[in-house]
């Protein structure tokens, strides 16, 4: 049978499917309602890291934060994954099993202030941790360094409430560094990385720790070894 005018005819994979004004604007509708659940969970968790930043510099003059940046993925780069990864490509398969929709990444001075955001951040009453990956304890293979929560934040919606995951990603300058050139370089050699650039990599990444570990040391022996800490003096 035809497709009326108005109607959309689209070729899957299975044929081809056909599609009502009314449907497509109901299916558009419920993938952004999808995404705009990730948006409010990635604002809950800015305002959370930006309130530790604002009341770490009240009370101990010291600001952990370097830089803050978030993004919900895009829908292309979601639809690659969900078939890359293989998920059933139903909204509950995809907020079960994609966990990176929405990501925040917490640039810190420090790695041990990386680990106190995280602490602080996770140690909340209605944050609910699902997984850690300590990348800063024991680096990737390939030099990676990080630390990476998964969490669940309440959001409250007019319709009830929803948990929302965020990728939450704590890591200092240098390390920042290290990763958004590695990204540039894999990348460049589509995964494909030559052996040479690969073991220089994993150097730079030994590099950039030991200029992690001088800095906090040398930070040390300026404010003494506890700056910034939460006990009553
Ligand atoms: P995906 O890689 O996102 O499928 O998830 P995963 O289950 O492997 O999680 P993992 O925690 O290893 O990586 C999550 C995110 O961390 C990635 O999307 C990147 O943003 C970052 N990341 C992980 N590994 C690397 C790396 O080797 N280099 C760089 N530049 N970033 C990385
Ligand atoms: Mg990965």
């Amino acid at each position: 049978m035809e497709a009326s005018p108005q109607h959309l005819s689209v070729t899957t994979d299975d044929g081809v499917a056909t599609f009502s004004p009314h449907e497509l604007r109901a299916m558009r509708d419920e993938f952004q309602r999808f995404l705009l659940g990730y948006q409010f969970g990635l604002r809950e968790v800015e305002t959370k890291i930006g309130i530790l930043r604002d009341e770490f510099l009240l009370t101990h003059e010291y600001n952990p934060i370097e830089h803050v940046s978030s993004r919900v993925k895009s829908a292309d780069s979601l639809i690659d994954k969900v078939v890359r990864k293989g998920v059933e490509p139903t909204f509950d398969a995809i907020r079960d099993h994609i966990t990176d929709i929405a990501g925040v990444r917490v640039t810190t001075s420090f790695a041990k202030d990386a680990y106190r955001l995280f602490d602080l951040l996770t140690a909340q009453d209605d944050i609910t941790l699902r997984e850690v990956k300590d990348y800063i304890a024991r680096p990737k293979e390939n030099g990676y360094q990080s630390l990476h929560a998964i969490v669940e934040v309440p959001v409250f919606l007019s319709s009830g409430r929803i948990d929302a995951v965020v990728e939450v990603q704590f890591r200092t300058i240098a390390m920042d560094f290290w990763a958004s050139l590695e990204h540039k370089i894999y990348y460049k050699y589509d995964g494909a990385v030559p052996d040479g650039l690969l073991a220089e990599l994993r150097d730079a990444a030994l590099t950039a720790a030991e200029l992690d570990a001088r800095m906090e040391r040398l930070h040390g022996e300026l404010h003494g070894p506890h700056p910034g800490r939460f006990v009553a003096a």
